[in-house]
C-alpha cells in the first residue's frame, strides 16, 4: 500500500487534497505544527519544517510527499523549509516529491515568487523523483484581494490593468491527487481556471454583488510588476482545465 505524506495538511489546499486522497486507499500522513488527533484515515505528525524536528519519523516508510506547506508572508521561509524537507527525504527512502507552484513565477518580479522558483530548482536538482504543478490563483485568494481593495476608503477603486484566471482549489487538489498516485513526471502542464477576466471586471462585479456602486478604474500599476500583470503573466490561456467558474464560486452562477 502506498504511503503519502501531505505537508500543509491543515491549509486550504492540503485539506482538499486529503479529502481527495482518502477514497484511494493510500495510507495518509499529514504534517502540522500543532498536535492533532488522528481521524478519518489520516495520521497527523507534528513538525515545524524550520527545525525539522520529528521529520525523520514522519517520513519513515513514505513513498510520496506532496509539499503544500508554505509561509508566503515570511521572506525566504519556503526556501529554508523546503530545503529541510528535501534533505530529510534524501536521507529517507527517496520518495516521489510532488510540489505545488504558481503560474507566472518566472515573469512576475515578486519576492514570494522568487522563493517559489528557488524551491522548484532545489527539487529539480535534489536527485529525488519529482513532479511540479503550477496553477493560477485559487478563488479564495482572488476573493481576499478583492476584500482588501474594497476596504480601502477611497471614493474610486483603482485596480491594476491586467487579467486573472481564478481556479478552484478542489480542481487543483484533484489534479495533485492524480499526480501523487502517478509516476514522477517532472514539470507537468500548468492548470488554470476555466475563464480569464480583467482584474477590474472581477472587482467591479464583486462590488456590485455586495451592493457597492463605487467606480472601479483600471490603471497601470507602476514598474516591472505592473508590466508583468498587464502582460497577462498571471494566466495560462492554453491550460484552462479548471471546471468551477468564478461565478459558481461566488455562489450566484452568473456567467461573468
Ligand atoms: N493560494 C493560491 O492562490 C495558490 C495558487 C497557486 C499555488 N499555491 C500554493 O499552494 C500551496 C498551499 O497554499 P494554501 O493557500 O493552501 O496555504 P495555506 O492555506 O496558507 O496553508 C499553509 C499550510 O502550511 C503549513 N505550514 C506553514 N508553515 C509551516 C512550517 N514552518 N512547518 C510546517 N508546516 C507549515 C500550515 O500548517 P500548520 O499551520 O497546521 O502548521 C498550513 O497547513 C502553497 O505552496 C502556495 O504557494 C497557492
Amino acid at each position: 500500500m502506498t504511503t503519502i505524506l501531505v505537508t500543509g495538511g491543515t491549509g486550504l489546499l492540503g485539506r482538499s487534497l486529503l479529502d481527495r486522497l482518502k477514497p484511494t486507499g493510500a495510507r495518509l500522513r499529514a504534517l502540522s505544527r500543532q498536535d492533532r488527533p488522528d481521524a478519518d484515515g489520516v495520521t497527523w505528525r507534528v513538525c515545524d519544517l524550520h527545525s525539522g524536528a520529528g521529520l525523520a519519523e514522519a517520513l519513515d516508510g513514505v513513498d510520496v510527499i506532496v509539499h503544500c506547506a508554505s509561509e508566503p508572508e515570511v521572506p525566504g521561509a519556503d526556501v529554508e523549509t523546503t530545503r529541510t524537507l528535501i534533505d530529510a527525504a534524501v536521507e529517507a527512502a527517496t520518495p516521489h516529491f510532488v510540489y505545488i507552484s504558481i503560474v507566472g513565477i518566472d515573469d512576475i518580479p515578486y519576492r514570494y515568487y522568487k522563493d517559489k522558483r528557488c524551491c522548484e530548482r532545489m527539487i529539480r536538482e535534489s536527485g529525488l523523483p519529482w513532479t511540479t504543478l503550477r496553477t493560477t490563483q485559487f478563488h479564495q485568494f482572488v476573493a481576499s484581494l478583492v476584500d482588501r481593495v474594497a476596504k480601502l476608503p477611497t471614493p474610486i477603486m483603482l485596480v491594476p490593468k491586467g487579467t486573472c484566471q481564478p481556479v478552484d482549489v478542489d480542481d487543483v487538489a484533484s489534479r495533485l491527487a492524480e499526480l501523487a498516485q502517478g509516476s514522477p513526471a517532472g514539470r507537468v502542464d500548468d492548470l488554470g481556471g476555466p475563464q480569464i477576466f480583467s482584474l477590474a471586471r472581477v472587482v467591479r462585479d464583486e462590488m456590485r454583488r455586495r451592493g457597492s456602486h463605487r467606480p472601479v478604474v483600471s490603471t497601470w500599476f507602476p514598474g516591472k510588476m505592473g508590466a508583468a500583470i498587464a502582460a497577462g503573466h498571471f494566466t495560462t490561456p492554453a491550460h484552462a482545465g479548471g471546471t468551477v467558474t468564478w461565478g459558481q464560486y461566488v455562489g450566484d452562477n452568473r456567467a461573468l
